[in-house]
């Protein structure tokens, strides 16, 4: 079967990857969560101690760059690739909240965004790809055959990214993760470097109102219709 490229984009917490997994899952594709990239250089730059609550050292990062590695490595029992970051496991250190709360202001810089496109393009050259991240239909890969598009209000987002917080046994407010979303969305509609911007041929799905079953049917429906 013809094989095709299917770039999800969209606000944070909109339900990309869940959509993304199940599509990868049954289309037997390749899922590359780009957001888990942009996490993990957000990661390193904190461990290093160039990003901060007061202070953001682009240079010293800059820098760097050549000594991040990022890898996926498929977990059977997940069902899904984990991202490593210098050959380490950082799948759950990356979906903190302090992560979260530097990570929009990391993916503004060019060299990163440079870096890690390219690695995103090697990965997906040869299609079966579901990627999904803010500028996959838009720099990554314009001419995917497929392109989603996804919204839904920030107060649903929150609520998700709340509850999935919870669940870890994280101790935060909802009103923390609403502004974090906010705050999010803001940086990564006005960044200069890809913002984030629905393609002109992206179809956008409001999943405010759908159900996880729902999401599904409707974008299998579009997949196939493109392959
Ligand atoms: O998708 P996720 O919420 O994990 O992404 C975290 C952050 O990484 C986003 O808020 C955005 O700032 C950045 N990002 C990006 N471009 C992508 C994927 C993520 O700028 N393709």
């Amino acid at each position: 079967m013809n094989k095709i490229t299917i770039a999800i984009d969209g606000f944070s917490s909109t339900g990309k990857s869940t959509i993304a997994k199940q599509l990868a899952k049954h289309l037997v594709y390749v899922y590359v969560d780009t957001g888990a990239m942009y996490r993990s250089v957000a990661l390193y730059a904190l461990q290093n101690g160039f990003i901060s609550a007061d202070h953001f050292n682009q240079e010293a990062l800059i820098l760097q760059l050549p000594k991040i590695e990022l890898s996926f490595k498929f977990n059977g029992d997940l069902g899904y690739a984990e991202v490593y970051l210098n050959g380490i496991n950082v799948e759950k250190k990356i979906r903190t909240l302090e992560v979260s709360s530097f990570v929009s202001q990391i993916a503004t810089v060019s060299e990163v965004r440079k870096k890690l496109v390219e690695q995103q393009q090697k990965m997906g050259e040869d299609k079966g790809v579901v990627m999904d991240g803010r500028d996959i239909g838009t720099i990554v890969f314009p001419n995917a055959e497929l392109k989603l598009f996804m919204v839904a209000s920030a107060e649903t987002r929150a609520e998700r990214r709340y509850k999935e917080l919870i669940t870890r046994g994280d101790e935060v407010k909802y009103e923390a993760v609403l502004k974090n979303v906010t705050d999010r969305d803001y940086l990564d509609t006005t960044r200069k470097d890809s913002p984030l911007i629905k393609a002109i041929d992206a179809i956008e799905i409001d999943n405010s109102l759908l159900s996880i079953e729902q999401q599904f049917d409707k974008v299998l429906e579009l997949a196939k219709k493109a392959i």
